[in-house]
């Protein structure tokens, strides 16, 4: 018999490892998870999850079958659980009102109705996925009409990054608790601390009012995106100033009112969250007609466009203003390292514009060629997805990194350039290769806020 019943509704990237870590770390208590998507499911019930995550397979090969069950009969599992957390998506609406800003909250409503329908006894009903300040009104609101049997609703943001989601799971800075300051809220909030309790130590469990935990996912996304977007704005002075960002951060970052982390210059931030938390944030910020505000957290949006714009530009004129039939590698399509995610990913745009100015794009990726497949169905002009990274480089005029995987930084780079066309250029969004080494090879090569290093006169 298990000390508790939880189930989780929506099976994506943060429902899945979540949803697992409780399971390893409380094998008294049963977890269930539930989607629509019957081919996920099947997926998660398989030797191939859905999504890659480094450690995710062995803790889901451990407690699957144990106490983590996975399962498409969502009304069934609503009726037998008591402890619900929603992690379906909230993407951005890309019609109506607030289109290209605003959260949509269709799925979730959805969800909120299901429940509603089907539950025959109270319920805790958790915000696992990132959703608009107030959101919970709204759901209480769905939820209290019409029906005698009460509905707790709690704000639990998720805070794991992908790619480090075990590790983010296992050691949070924080689990943020948000509830209503009522008997029956605090319970609920009590019974969610005391899940966490089992493996996060208590004072990195904090509580607030409701509204507060709702905004604070969007903030901390903001914030972080911000710094990324700030360091990207020096990097472009940097190209022009022959100061090299890198050095610029450190300095910068060893202000510990700064700190180090999330100074990395870059291509432009990609991902689900980012640009869609700051978009919902800069909606609110409009609706409560805060319009400085909103212009504000916009700008954070526009230096990561320009960023990516840029990055293309110094391609096309590196490389004598045209890049018709030139071969471009893409070291990488994911946004970032050690996830096959590519929502967002800046090499989605780096390579419609390569596209567009006609050249052969090339994509390598040890984990996203499949999403990237996805992202490029139907664009014209000729793309071609190989696994193996020497093969995409040969023969290419240029390679570009979009994803920091640790394998390109080990490459055999003399073999790579003995096999690419003359002049051979390197564009490396990410910094992560040695550029004195490769221009003594004989690349050409950019890096993102340093000098470039070329051959020519
Ligand atoms: C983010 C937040 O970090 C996480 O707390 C939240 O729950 C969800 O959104 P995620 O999008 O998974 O997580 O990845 P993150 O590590 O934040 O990276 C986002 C993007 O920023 C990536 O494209 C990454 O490559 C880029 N990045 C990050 C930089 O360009 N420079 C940096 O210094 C750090
Ligand atoms: P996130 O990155 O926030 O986890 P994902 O898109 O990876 O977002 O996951 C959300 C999941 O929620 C998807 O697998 C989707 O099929 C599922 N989902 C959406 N609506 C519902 C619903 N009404 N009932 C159950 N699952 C849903």
């Amino acid at each position: 018999m298990f000390a508790k019943k939880i189930l989780c509704i929506g099976a994506g990237y943060v429902g899945g490892p979540t949803m697992a870590m409780i399971a390893m770390r409380c094998p008294h208590y049963k977890i269930t998870v539930v989607d629509i998507n019957d081919e996920k499911i099947a997926r998660w019930n398989s030797n191939e999850l859905p999504i890659y995550e480094p450690g995710l397979d062995e803790i889901v090969r451990e407690v699957r079958g144990r106490n983590l069950f996975f399962s498409t009969d969502i009304e069934g599992e609503i009726r037998a659980n008591d402890i619900i957390f929603v992690s379906v998506n909230t993407p951005t609406k890309t019609y109506g009102a607030g289109a290209g800003m605003a959260a949509d909250l269709q799925y979730w409503e959805k969800t909120a109705r299901q429940i509603r329908r089907c539950a025959q006894s109270n319920k805790v009903i958790i915000e696992k996925s990132t959703l608009p300040v107030r959101t919970a009104l709204a759901m209480e609101r769905i939820l209290g009409a019409e029906n005698n049997i009460h509905f707790e609703v709690l704000s639990n943001p998720e805070f794991l990054a992908e790619g480090s989601a075990i590790e983010d799971l296992q050691n949070p800075d924080r689990v943020l608790i948000g509830s209503r300051d009522t008997p029956t809220g605090v319970a609920a909030r009590n019974e969610l601390v005391d899940i966490f309790a089992n493996w996060v130590p208590r004072e990195r469990i904090i509580t607030s009012n409701i509204w507060s935990s709702e905004l604070s996912k969007l903030v901390a996304n903001a914030f972080l995106a911000q710094r990324i977007s700030s360091i990207n704005a020096i990097a472009s002075l940097c190209e022009k100033t022959e100061a090299d960002v890198a050095e610029v951060a450190r300095a910068v970052g060893l202000d510990s009112r700064i700190g180090t982390k999330f100074l990395n210059a870059s291509v432009g931030f990609g991902g689900s969250c980012f640009k869609k938390d700051i978009m919902n944030l800069v909606y609110l910020c409009r609706s409560y007609g805060l319009n400085e505000a909103a212009d504000y957290w916009e700008g954070v949006i526009k230096i990561n466009e320009c960023q990516k714009e840029r990055f293309v530009l110094t391609m096309l004129r590196a490389m004598f203003n045209t890049l018709a039939d030139k071969r471009i590698c893409l070291f990488g399509f994911a946004f970032k390292a050690n996830t096959g995610d590519t929502r967002e990913s800046p090499a989605i745009y780096i390579a419609r514009k390569l596209l567009e100015e006609q050249a052969v794009v090339v994509i390598t990726d040890p984990k996203a060629l499949e999403n990237a497949r996805r992202d490029l169905a139907g664009m014209k002009g000729e793309i071609l997805f190989i696994d193996d990274p020497y093969e995409a480089a040969a023969a290419s005029d240029a390679l570009a990194v979009m994803t920091e995987w640790d394998l390109y930084k080990d490459l055999d780079f003399e073999r790579i350039f003995d096999s690419m066309t003359k002049p051979a250029f390197i564009f490396d969004g990410r910094n992560i290769l040695d550029r004195k080494k490769l221009f003594d090879m004989g690349f050409n090569i950019y890096a993102v806020g340093k000098p470039p290093m070329t051959h020519f006169a």
